[in-house]
């Protein structure tokens, strides 16, 4: 019997214009499930919409409406959305449904009745856009600690999780399961920050908010979103129901793909509430990073989005997925950039992987009257070839399985860039002059269309669309010839195919012309800086070496911790930091050309200033990810580095 995979998204607010970064979890957490299902897994992989809270009843209200029939149109434009980026989930569960809120109601109660949930009075502050509680010292400024927005006062009667109870528990289970947080640093993040310092009883309830699940034996109250919205993992899979075939089959989950800002819900309270109810944990939760735009997390409130559907129409929903999947190192932020994603489409999509296949079924049809020919004798420069298309599936699998999709892609790519050398090597239109060479080229062209069709199939979890097309152009109709096990031996592909040529698998783009017209666009809501910068041109020049305001406003600083430091092989100039910014933001690695000022010793702990959003650069085969500031003199005989005045927390911006 096939061994089972389930995976999850979170379940999206609704909200009206869903962006690019949240279609970057769910075109993560769908090639994932679509690549666990072509290795023969029997998946699952579920996402929804998380309905209830009083962020919901406001804008319904505001626009004079039933929150039921807010949420239903807007869900109608999420499913096109995930129809039109070919995410295939198995089941999309609405906190609204039925099915979902019979089984909250259930759970509720069963804690409920085993003491887990009591019942007491809530007094303290509510951050409503992030449905969260927070007591008064937990405040920053008298705002929000996440999103630093203002809070409301709340005193009411509620019903409590007695999170601290199983506090222990849960510091034990996380030190014993290495893979359950990761990556590994929100992990320490979860257990020194939370979970340490100790965990209050959770309030689960609330009496003012009409828009939700409605406490069955208590009515006035309803469930607190999270301990509802968290369940639907389970409730998906008929928990409690007359039908539990699927939960007994495919829970515990095996990922759980959210991100980072929302990792501490699921590594905490629902690992508590599962437990409470005697349940396995999932086996990993996987904590993301965002797409920013300039340096800052995309958000409607911050009006930086980019709009999903405006992309996908544009250049294939195949190009977007590739590019959300190959420029994000998973786990670490990733920039967003209508030049980086034009850059990626001409440079791997058109060139790269669009030429291969046009140049290889141009010759072939020129050559060989469009039939694939049959292979001789493989010599040493096939050989390389063929061993690198054999091992690249193992390679990109084991990339997979560490969810690092950036890196699977790389391994795809590497036989991609392989076989247009072999082609530059063999040179098919000097072998064509000679029959010796013309029996040469035979066995070129073959080794050429097979790993073609490898390709074809590896890209096929990132890029559902094309692969079809390329089989098309190759004349390959044996579908088990597209398929993982086919990909176990080289040499599977029937010579005698007729190829066809077709269109371009991706135009190129003429990316300035393209830029100056994207851009401005006026579904695109993206901010100044994000303007073509061949226009940037201030009104009135600022005068030489006079910046304006918004120049300067485009470099970010921020106060950094170094947590690590060591001096860099082979320099002695260069020393390699891990910094942190704050809680929320991962880690990074930064090189400076401090060493002979600094020992690696005294800068941990150190705070420094960072240019938090310089482009990324290696130095020494490091990727560097800002650059500390320092002060120097003329002759660079002095530095030092330029600090902020103790009690100013890691992350904050400097202006
Ligand atoms: O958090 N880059 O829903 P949500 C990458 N309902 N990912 C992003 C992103 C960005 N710029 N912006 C958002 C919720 N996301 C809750 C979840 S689960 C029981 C309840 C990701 O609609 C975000 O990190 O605000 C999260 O994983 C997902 O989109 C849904 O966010």
């Amino acid at each position: 019997m096939a061994e089972k995979y389930y995976i999850t998204t979170p379940i999206y607010y609704p909200s009206d214009n869903l962006h690019i970064g949240h279609a970057y979890c769910s075109t993560a957490a769908d090639t994932m499930a679509r690549f666990k299902k072509m290795e023969g897994y029997d998946t699952f992989f579920l996402t929804g919409t998380d309905e209830h809270g009083q962020k919901i009843e406001r804008k319904a209200a505001a626009k004079g409406v039933t929150p039921q029939a807010y949420v239903d149109e807007i869900v109608k434009g999420i499913k096109e959305l995930w129809a039109l980026m070919d995410v295939e989930y198995d089941d999309f569960i609405r906190t609204s449904d039925e099915r979902h809120v019979k089984a909250v109601q259930k759970i509720f109660r069963k804690l409920y009745d085993q003491g887990d949930i009591y019942k007491g009075s809530y007094e303290g502050w509510y951050c409503t856009p992030c449905e969260s509680f927070f007591t008064e010292l937990q405040l920053k400024d008298g705002c929000c600690p996440d999103c630093g927005r203002p809070v409301e006062k709340t005193c009411e009667e509620a019903y409590f999780f007695k999170l601290n109870k199983y506090q222990d528990w849960l510091i034990d289970y996380i030190e014993n399961h290495p893979d359950f947080i990761q990556p590994a640093s929100r992990k320490n993040e979860m257990i020194n920050n939370f979970l340490k310092p100790g965990l209050q009883d959770l309030c689960v309830s609330r009496t003012s908010i009409k828009w939700g699940v409605p406490v069955d034996f208590d009515p006035k109250h309803t469930v607190y979103v999270w301990l509802d919205a968290l369940t639907n993992y389970i409730n998906a899979l008929g928990y409690m129901s007359d039908d539990d075939s699927l939960y007994r089959k495919f829970w515990p989950a095996d990922l759980h793909l959210v991100g980072k800002e929302i990792i501490r819900f699921h590594t905490i309270i629902w690992p508590i509430i599962l437990h409470a109810l005697g349940l396995p944990l999932p086996k990993q939760v996987f904590g993301h990073g965002w797409l920013v735009l300039d340096g800052m997390k995309m958000s409607k409130s911050l009006g930086n989005v980019v709009d999903p559907v405006v992309l996908c129409n544009r250049y294939s929903s195949d190009a977007i997925r590739y590019f959300l999947m190959r420029e994000m190192p998973f786990g670490s932020d990733g920039q967003f950039s209508y030049e980086a994603l034009l850059n990626r489409i001409n440079a791997d999509l058109a060139n790269d992987l669009g030429n291969l296949v046009s140049r290889t079924v141009a010759m072939v049809e020129k050559y060989f009257d469009g039939v694939v020919p049959a292979h001789g004798e493989w010599q040493e420069n096939d050989r390389f070839l063929i061993a690198l298309a054999e091992s690249t599936p193992a390679k990109a699998k084991k990339h997979m399985d560490e969810l690092q999709i950036s890196l699977s892609l790389q391994d795809i790519w590497q036989l991609i860039g392989e076989c247009n050398r072999y082609i530059d090597l063999n040179t098919p239109w000097v072998l064509i002059k000679s029959e010796e060479g013309k029996e040469r080229l035979k066995t070129v062209m073959y080794a050429l269309c097979e790993c073609i069709r490898i390709v074809a199939v590896l890209i096929a979890p990132t890029m559902p669309r094309t692969p079809a097309r390329i089989f098309e152009q190759l004349g390959l109709t044996d579908d088990n010839l597209k398929t993982w096990d086919s990909l176990k031996e080289f040499g599977m592909l029937p010579a005698g195919i007729k190829v066809k040529k077709g269109e371009a698998l991706f135009p190129r783009i003429d990316i300035q012309k393209e830029l100056a017209d994207i851009v401005p666009t006026p579904k695109v809501e993206a901010p100044k800086a994000e303007a073509p910068k061949k226009t940037a041109k201030p009104e009135e020049p600022a005068g030489e070496g006079i910046i304006t305001i918004d120049d300067f406003a485009k470099v970010q600083l921020r106060v950094a911790r170094i947590v690590t430091a060591e001096k860099v092989e082979g320099s002695d100039k260069l020393l390699k930091f891990t910094v942190k910014l704050g809680a929320s933001d991962p880690q990074r690695t930064v090189v400076s050309g401090i060493a002979k000022f600094y020992t690696p010793e005294e800068m941990v702990d150190k705070q420094v200033v960072l240019v938090s959003n310089l482009k990324p650069a290696k130095l020494r085969g490091i990727k560097s990810e800002g650059m500390i500031l320092c002060a120097s003199d003329e002759a660079d005989k002095v530095l030092k580095l330029v600090t902020v005045e103790p009690g100013m927390e890691d992350g904050a911006a400097i202006r």
